[in-house]
């Protein structure tokens, strides 16, 4: 058997332990030779590829990032951008031409959408959930999420110090997109004052009255928004737009708007800082390393047995996966009823409403 496989989409810690674990298993297990395909859908354009064995794999579990590469702009059915060309069975040619019984595409919702396309077309898919967002649909989780928590919690740790020393109000900006998992399990492991989320907009009054309170008290007030947080009424703050993107939109920038908001309504000194790629950076943690070598494995099953058109997830403890077609392109808020958001307000956190 011939397995390619691929990451596709933003960089994200534990890409590097699904490859090890993919590439090993079908190996050890099947006899089977493995493909990297470099910088996404885009090698099969440009036929990038290198073979990957046990030594190819050798020291990588640890490491952030992608050995292979990665791109977040190459859809091959809209080369580049929407209404761009539809290049697909170019790369479906190539994929044929190398021999691929099966290819295991590594991503997000994006790159599932396309996964989801190319087995439409005949080409065998397995996908594998990865995003620091955690905002795929049916998996309880995807890799890269845990270290992305991991860095909010450090920086609102350090942050705290700060701000109870010089009593300020000390806002943090984590990434998430449209969802607030980042900010909401973040926000709540470091003990955040306020938590603003985009599934839940917030006033400006609420807010200004959370930190007056805490000025009365103690004195300081550390808040944790999501890039995509947005005033009740009011719109995302969007930092940049990629025209060629599938997903032009770059959140970023609510935080330092936040401060230039409250900073004539308080007396304490705001401070806003921008957590940024720091949290997709860097080495994965232990639950991340762990869950993305189960999902590795558990793609190498998929890809053994034939199972294509599948997305490998995580519910509860267990390891399974779901059809392509249920998770393309979808994403997966902080619903209403959230058991951690109902704990954040019995503690009293204020979640800007
Ligand atoms: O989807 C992961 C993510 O890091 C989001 O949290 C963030 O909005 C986006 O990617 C940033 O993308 P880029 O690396 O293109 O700026």
């Amino acid at each position: 058997m011939h397995v390619g496989i691929l990451t596709g989409g933003g960089d994200c810690p534990g890409l590097n332990a699904v490859i090890r674990a993919v590439t090993l298993a079908l190996i050890n297990e099947g006899g089977a030779r493995v493909t990297g395909i470099e910088r996404g859908f885009l090698g099969l354009l440009t036929r990038q590829v290198r073979a990957l064995d046990a030594d190819a794999v050798a020291g990588i579990l640890a490491q952030g990032g992608t050995i292979l590469g990665t791109h977040n702009r190459c859809d091959p059915f809209h080369y580049f951008g929407a209404g761009g060309a539809d290049v697909s069975d170019q790369a479906m040619a190539y994929a044929r031409e190398l021999g691929m019984d099966a290819l295991v595409a590594i991503g997000g919702d994006g790159t599932m959408s396309i996964a989801e396309r190319f087995h439409m077309k005949g080409l065998p898919m397995v996908g594998v959930p990865k995003t620091i967002d955690n905002d795929l649909l049916h998996t309880d989780r995807s890799f890269g999420f845990d270290s992305a928590v991991a860095v909010v919690t450090e920086a609102l740790d350090r942050l705290e110090t700060t701000a109870r020393s010089h009593g300020r109000v000390m806002i943090a900006e984590t990434m998430g997109r449209y969802a607030g998992w980042i900010a909401l399990e973040g926000g709540m492991a470091g003990a955040a004052d306020i938590i603003l989320l985009p599934e839940l907009p917030y006033r400006l009054e609420a807010i200004v009255e959370r930190c007056r309170e805490r000025e009365a008290r103690d004195g300081y007030t550390v808040i944790c928004v999501a890039e995509g947080a947005r005033p009740e009424g009011g719109s995302m703050t969007v930092a940049t737009t990629i025209a060629d993107s599938p997903d032009p939109i770059r959140l970023g920038g609510v935080g330092a708007l936040l401060q230039h908001q409250l900073q004539p309504l308080l007396q304490s000194e705001v401070r806003a800082t921008l957590l940024g790629h720091v949290q997709r950076g860097g080495s994965p943690t232990p639950f991340d390393r762990v869950l993305a070598t189960r999902f590795g494995y558990h793609a190498a099953q998929l890809a053994r047995r034939r199972e294509f058109g599948r997305m490998v997830t995580l519910t509860g403890a267990d390891i399974s996966s779901v059809s392509l077609a249920e998770v393309a392109g979808r994403t997966r808020p902080v619903p209403a009823d959230d058991m951690l958001l109902a704990a954040a307000r019995g503690l009293g956190v204020s979640l800007g409403s």
